[in-house]
């Protein structure tokens, strides 16, 4: 089965922070995507496509090599459309779509998403909620939420690519995430084991703990 990972790279980090986009600062001396594209690599994916905001190009001059580039849209969705949309005339069979602020999704993780779509046309990794849940108003718990059955969403998340396209054509507005354009679509989408350490760097506090993982990681290697 041929599979192609798509990689965004394309948003401007508005809650990270900084001078430059959180996926372009630097983690362990390489830019935050550049742990992301080495990590599929690793996990044996030789297509990479990385979806880019056009004033990133030249950051990217360095981690081009064997990696299509496609410009990003407006929104993530938009993102993941152009990169569907460029695969359309030599279409792989799986795709893997991966927020390019996830740089430390493990072989393992990838691996899980890979096996599961031998058997259905979407998984996507997750980890079960722990904490208890409140829904908070002016300070204060106004209500607490029941959190059985209640998953935290990664990715990659998995598709057959014909699925996946066809969701995203049917579906031409905005979603949190491709599960929930893939789920619009009537697809089944099975959730496979994820990590903790599979965070997404959002706020400003998440590059110190990526960058201490980052190190552990190192270590196990
Ligand atoms: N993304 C993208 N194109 C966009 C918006 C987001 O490719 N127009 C990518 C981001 O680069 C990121 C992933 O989608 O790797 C997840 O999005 P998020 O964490 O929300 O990143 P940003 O949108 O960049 O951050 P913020 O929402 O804080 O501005
Ligand atoms: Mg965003």
């Amino acid at each position: 089965m041929t599979v192609t990972a798509i990689i965004l790279a394309a948003g401007r980090g508005t809650r990270a922070g900084g001078e430059i986009p959180k996926q372009w600062q630097e983690l362990a001396g390489q830019p935050v995507v550049a742990h992301s594209i080495a990590a599929f690599r690793r996990a044996g994916v030789g297509r990479i496509v990385l979806v880019l905001h056009p004033e990133d190009r030249a950051r990217a001059a360095g981690l081009a090599e064997g990696v299509q580039i496609v410009p990003g849209g407006a929104t993530r969705s938009q993102s993941v459309r152009n990169a569907l949309e460029s695969l359309v005339s030599d279409p792989p069979c799986h795709v893997l779509i991966h927020d390019g602020a996830r740089p430390l999704v493990s072989a393992r993780v990838v691996g899980r998403v890979r096996a599961a779509l031998e058997n259905g046309p979407a998984a996507a990794p997750a980890v079960p909620v722990t904490d208890a849940l409140w829904r908070g108003e002016e300070g204060r718990v106004a209500g607490v939420v029941p959190r059985d059955g209640l998953w935290r969403a990664q990715t990659p998340q998995g598709f057959h690519f014909d699925a996946i396209l066809a969701a995203y054509r049917a579906h031409p507005g905005e979603a949190a995430d491709d599960v929930a354009i893939a789920r619009a679509a009537g697809l089944d989408v099975t959730i496979v084991e994820g990590e903790e350490d599979n965070l997404k760097i959002t706020l400003p506090a998440d590059f110190a703990r990526a960058a201490r993982l980052v190190k552990e990681h190192a270590m196990d290697i």
